[in-house]
């Protein structure tokens, strides 16, 4: 049996400990394994490596990928599926694991029905995908964000400042709602919830009221200030989504305008992408990974392995296509609690 692995998308931490138990347990099977690199681009491209024991030695505590990553969709490409199919063969892949998020795991559930025998490991830090209670790299990013915060706040502190912090996550709030949780930030905004100017401003002019202090603002980055165009919609990926970014800049200006306080904005970005996983996210990383190989030995494709309840189970790819999670209502709650 010769596996392929790859994975698409944006890197997340974990990702050199998901590729590490592949290998690993792949081998046990006595299988082969190519690393696919680049995503699905590697499969267009044949852009291919080898991978045995000893190539993924220490890398279970390294972030980013030895893969590399990509957002390539081969459904944007004229015959782009077909070239698949046609590399898999000339590779001689008997199956794939697929590492990846919403886009890069509808790739793999659309090549299921045309004959890819193809296993889902669903990551991001985003935590957004349908079918897993989690998602390895979310913890690690959750981590950095809240160390962020902790500094932001004594320097916030220091000037009696508005610090508003915006925080990766697409069109979900769970990094943000987690991170301003942890961190005990004064208010957390979601891109679930509509964002009012008028809102935010009232709520920091009542926590200034009193006299100087420090106010930590949270804002995912998807959140849309209503009544301001807000994205650059012409920077668009292959999924055909848009770069986001610039609403915390936003927020900070028009609110300093209106409050009449010093507010400045740190966007944290991708340095919450970057750097080791934290050890949740390795034994996540590394369940789903011996999980997959496991399913793949037993002849189960289609499939997405993902956590419930902790316990690895399995969903069929075909029902997180085109699905986001977005942040349950026990958690926005929770934020709304705390947001004093
Ligand atoms: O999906 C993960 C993510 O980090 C999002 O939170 C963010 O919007 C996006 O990727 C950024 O991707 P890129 O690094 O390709 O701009």
């Amino acid at each position: 049996m010769k596996l392929g692995i790859l994975n698409g998308g944006g890197d997340c931490s974990g990702l050199n400990a998901v590729t590490r138990a592949v290998v690993r347990k792949s081998e046990q099977f006595g299988y082969e394994v190519i690393g696919i690199r680049h995503g699905w681009a590697g499969l267009l491209d044949l852009d291919t490596i080898a991978l045995t024991w000893r190539d993924v030695s220490h890398i279970i505590n390294q972030g980013g990928t030895i893969l590399h990553t990509t957002r390539t969709n081969p459904f944007s490409r004229k015959d782009g599926p077909e070239l698949v199919f046609a590399n898999v063969r000339k590779l001689g892949l008997d199956a794939i694991v697929a590492v990846g998020g919403e886009d890069t795991l509808s790739v793999a559930a659309k090549l299921v029905p045309m004959g890819l025998k193809v296993v889902g490991v669903p990551k991001t830090i985003d935590n957004d995908i349908v079918g897993t209670d989690t998602t390895f790299g979310f913890d690690s990013a959750v981590n950095v964000t809240v160390d962020a915060i902790d500094r932001i706040q004594t320097t916030g502190e220091s000037h009696d400042r508005v610090m508003v912090v915006e925080v990766m996550g697409r069109g979900a709030g769970w990094i943000a709602a987690y991170a301003g949780i942890a961190s005990g930030a004064n208010l957390v905004l979601v891109p679930e919830e509509p964002l009012d100017l008028n809102e935010v401003a009232a709520f920091i002019e009542k926590r200034h009221a009193a006299g100087p202090t420090a106010s930590i603002v949270v804002v995912g980055e998807g959140c849309i200030l209503k009544g301001y165009p807000t994205v650059d919609t012409t920077k668009v990926d292959e999924f055909g989504h848009i770069r986001f970014g610039g609403i915390g800049d936003l927020l900070a200006r028009e609110l300093e305008k209106r409050v009449k306080i010093e507010t400045r904005a740190v966007v944290l970005g991708h340095i919450v992408r970057g750097g080791p996983p934290s050890a949740y996210d390795r034994i996540l990383a590394t369940r789903l990974g011996v999980a997959a190989v496991k399913s793949i030995k037993e002849g189960d494709f289609g499939v997405m392995v993902c956590v419930r309840g902790n316990a690895i189970s399995k969903v069929p790819l075909a029902d997180i296509l085109g699905k986001v999670k977005s942040l349950d209502k026990e958690t926005l709650s929770v934020v709304k609690d705390f947001s004093v």
